[in-house]
């Protein structure tokens, strides 16, 4: 496995004009996967963290290694242009290693306004998100970790992409074409957010942009049967950091054989950077939403929010209902429900505003998806320590999860999730931030 990427990297050098320089010495085979994974961190790297020379020590025969040389000059041969230079708006630097030494890396993008964005290729979590407060003040609005031992842990999904399917499958079954596909369980009798090793938990390949814009893409494939799923699916993220202050993030995927497919980001916001949310103002532009069972399935019913807790087409704070009798809220243990989103899926429009009183951050969220998981942290329950040494109490942060409804491959109903070769699922997601008065 590791002798092709071997190859490969000869060419990457040569692309770059960056010296690589080999020895020989025995052993080669045991080292293998240490030179592999030496040479895929810098395939990772790309060529936006070129270091100035890179030393390998290619521990081979001298024949192997002259062959590999050969192959190297013949490649070489065919390369494009030299690439750009580095693209000063997206750094890149090394956050840790995985228990099986792989490199995680953090890439920062920044816009010209001074908010960054920190997005890691493992699971391709947005790790921090600093923006200006009404006095110009900076914080970081997002709950998380301050290394990669908490996100390697277990958490509640902090800032993470998820999927293949974001939120629950009831009882972890669906069909498909006439044929039953089982999935993991765990959560409860469910299965929820791509299950035990979801998209959260891959290392994503990351591009970022040449262009000097401050973007980055993140691809993966999940092989056919992962995790229960059917067909191959490749999957791609844009994040993109805009001078308007927006965080903008493309999905798109593929299959090669009929899946379901529901992709969404878990980003925990608060607002004012520390913390409870209750007092955040929000309003969402729906008329229904998807009642739940005890176990947090949609009924099926799409019903309307008037005279509900879960009235928020005019702003009210997050706090004001959330302990409200109502069977719903009991349910939920506060918000943790799917909201029929206003207007045309497909179409990218404002679905949602919050606002925070004492700094005076705004949030506005526009997505081109059916719905959103409106979670206001329930779970969250004082035993996590997160970024500074910050306790995550229960109703820490809020997220908006835009996405299709939750348990449609069982829903014939629900606006469809089923992805078949040939189709291209795609939506967008708008994060836009600003000061208030
Ligand atoms: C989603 C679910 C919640 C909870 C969180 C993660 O938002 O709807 O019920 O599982 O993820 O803790």
């Amino acid at each position: 496995m590791w002798l092709p990427l071997l190859l490969f990297a000869f060419q990457v050098p040569c692309v770059q004009g960056v010296p690589i320089e080999l020895a020989a010495s025995p052993g080669w085979i045991e080292k293998g996967p240490a030179i592999a994974s030496t040479v895929h961190e810098w395939l990772i790297r790309g060529c936006t963290h070129a270091p100035e020379s890179r030393k390998l020590e290619v521990a081979m025969p001298r024949p192997a290694l002259i062959a590999l040389l050969c192959a190297a000059f013949a490649a070489s041969c065919t390369q494009a242009p030299p690439p750009a230079p580095d693209n000063p708006n997206v750094k890149v630097s090394e956050y840790g290693k995985t228990p099986d030494g792989q490199t995680v890396l953090l890439f920062t993008l920044r816009n010209r306004n001074g908010i960054e964005a920190g997005i890691l290729n493992y699971g391709g979590i947005l790790v921090s998100l600093k923006t200006p407060d009404a006095k110009g003040e900076f914080a970081d609005i997002v709950l998380g970790f301050d290394d990669l031992p908490g996100y390697l842990a277990k958490h509640p999904y902090f800032g993470a992409l998820v999927g293949r399917y974001a939120n629950r499958i009831a009882k972890g079954k669906f069909k498909l074409n006439g044929q039953e596909y089982t999935l993991a369980q765990n959560n409860g009798v469910n299965a929820l957010h791509g299950g035990l090793k979801g998209f959260d938990k891959y290392i994503w390949h990351a591009e970022p942009a040449e262009d000097g814009e401050q973007r980055l893409r993140l691809r993966l494939t999940s092989p056919d049967g992962d995790e229960g799923y059917p067909g191959s699916l490749n999957v791609a993220v844009t994040y993109t950091l805009t001078d308007n202050d927006e965080l903008r993030i493309d999905y798109s995927a593929t299959t090669d054989r009929a899946t379901v497919v529901n992709l969404t980001n878990h980003t925990y916001f608060n607002l004012a950077g520390e913390g409870l949310i209750l007092d955040h103002l929000i309003q969402l532009a729906a008329e229904k939403y998807t009642p739940v069972d005890k176990d947090l399935i949609p009924t099926g019913e799409l019903a309307p929010v008037e005279g509900t807790p879960f009235d928020f087409r005019k702003p009210q704070r997050i706090g004001a209902r959330i302990n409200d009798p109502h069977p719903q809220i009991q349910a939920g243990g506060g918000y943790d429900h799917n909201f029929v989103l206003d207007g045309e899926p497909g179409t990218l429009r404002r679905i949602a505003m919050v606002q925070e009183p004492t700094k005076g951050r705004v949030l506005e969220v526009s997505t081109t998806q059916p719905g959103v998981q409106f979670y206001t942290g329930n779970f969250l329950d004082g035993t996590l320590k997160g970024k500074g040494g910050a306790t995550y109490h229960k109703r820490s942060g809020f997220c908006l999860e835009t996405q299709h409804f939750p348990d449609s491959p069982n829903q014939a109903a629900f606006p469809t999730t089923t992805l078949r070769p040939g189709e291209e699922f795609t939506s967008t997601t708008v994060y836009k931030f600003s000061k208030g008065k």
